[in-house]
Formats: structure tokens, C-alpha cells, sequence
């Protein structure tokens, strides 16, 4: 690969499978989420999320040019750190609040990919694509801001001090090993 074309087709594609694999997480999440308001704000990113795809599409087609088989790997470590943590037997309160904390690690990921490729889009004069990734780049901004609202304002109902301790930090250990795989995926 030499060429910015190549590289923007790359991470067009690369974005496309992240979106289609967030299109199924966020219905997880959504489901999962036992605080109503917290369950809408993922049905209506999942909406959104669906509106993000075919944009991706648009910009494809706009180009004459097909999707290649990709794999975002960053965004498949992010979902597989949220399967992994189901494992820990997480209460539905701490699922919550896990769960936000995990889509704003997806939207600060989201959000540098598309600030990348507007970059390149710019560089190159596609001023559609620009534009259309633009609004996927606003509405992942706009997530971001609301799930960090959520994470200050959400409180886990359980503290876990005093004699619990020794049994959460034998977890914490565990969960700190993946933590680090999370942090290199995204
Ligand atoms: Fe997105």
C-alpha cells in the first residue's frame, strides 16, 4: 500500500465493520441496562449507529468503490472486554455503570478514527465524504458527552469497603490484566 487513496479506503472499511459490530453490541447494552434512561440512550445510539453504516456505504459508492473484507480489531477487543466482564458475574446496578464507562472508551475511539479520516477525505478534495463523515464524527461526539454525563452522575448502589475488600481485589487483579489488553486495543 502506498498511496492515501488505499489508506482511506482501508479505514473506511475498517469503520464500516465497527459500526456493524456496534449495531449488535449497543442492542446488548440497551438490553442489558436495568436504568430506563440509560437503556434509551443506547436504543437511540443503535439507531443512529444504523444511520452511520449506510453512510459509510454512501461514501463508498460515492467513490465507485466496493468495501474490502476488513476487521476492526480495536473495536472487537472493546466488545470482547464487555463479554469478558459478563463472565465476572457483574450485579445489573455495576453492569450499568461498566457499561458506560465501555461506550465512552468506544466513542473516544470512534471519535479519532473519523477525525483521521476526514483528514485524509479533506487532503484528497472528496468534500462529500468529508461531509458525511462529518455527521457520523458529530453524533459519536455528541454519545461521548452523553455517557460521560451519565458517568458522573451514576452511582454504584454497593461500595464494596471494609470486608469485602480482600474478596474484590483478588478481582481486581484479574480484571486488571484485561484492563491493560483494553487500553492497547484502543
Ligand atoms: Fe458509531
Amino acid at each position: 500500500m502506498e498511496t492515501a487513496h488505499e489508506l482511506f479506503l482501508h479505514e473506511l472499511g475498517d469503520m464500516l465493520d465497527a459500526e456493524r459490530k456496534l449495531v449488535e453490541a449497543l442492542g446488548k447494552q440497551a438490553e442489558e441496562s436495568s436504568r430506563p434512561e440509560l437503556k434509551k440512550a443506547f436504543q437511540s445510539h443503535q439507531a443512529q449507529t444504523e444511520k452511520q453504516v449506510e453512510r459509510l456505504q454512501q461514501v463508498f459508492d460515492d467513490l465507485g468503490e466496493q468495501p474490502e473484507e476488513a476487521e476492526c480489531k480495536g473495536i472487537k477487543g472493546l466488545i470482547e472486554e464487555h463479554d469478558a466482564f459478563q463472565e465476572e458475574n457483574p450485579s445489573e446496578d455495576i453492569l450499568d455503570i461498566f457499561n458506560v464507562g465501555a461506550a465512552v472508551k468506544v466513542e473516544r475511539y470512534e471519535i479519532s478514527a473519523y477525525e483521521g479520516l476526514i483528514r485524509l477525505a479533506q487532503l484528497m478534495k472528496h468534500t462529500k465524504a468529508a461531509k458525511l463523515l462529518n455527521q457520523n464524527l458529530k453524533e459519536e461526539q455528541q454519545t461521548a458527552k452523553k455517557m460521560e454525563s451519565f458517568e458522573k452522575k451514576l452511582k454504584p448502589e454497593k461500595m464494596g469497603m471494609g470486608e469485602e475488600e480482600d474478596e474484590t481485589s483478588g478481582r481486581r487483579q484479574s480484571r486488571g490484566t484485561s484492563r491493560g489488553r483494553s487500553r492497547r486495543a484502543a
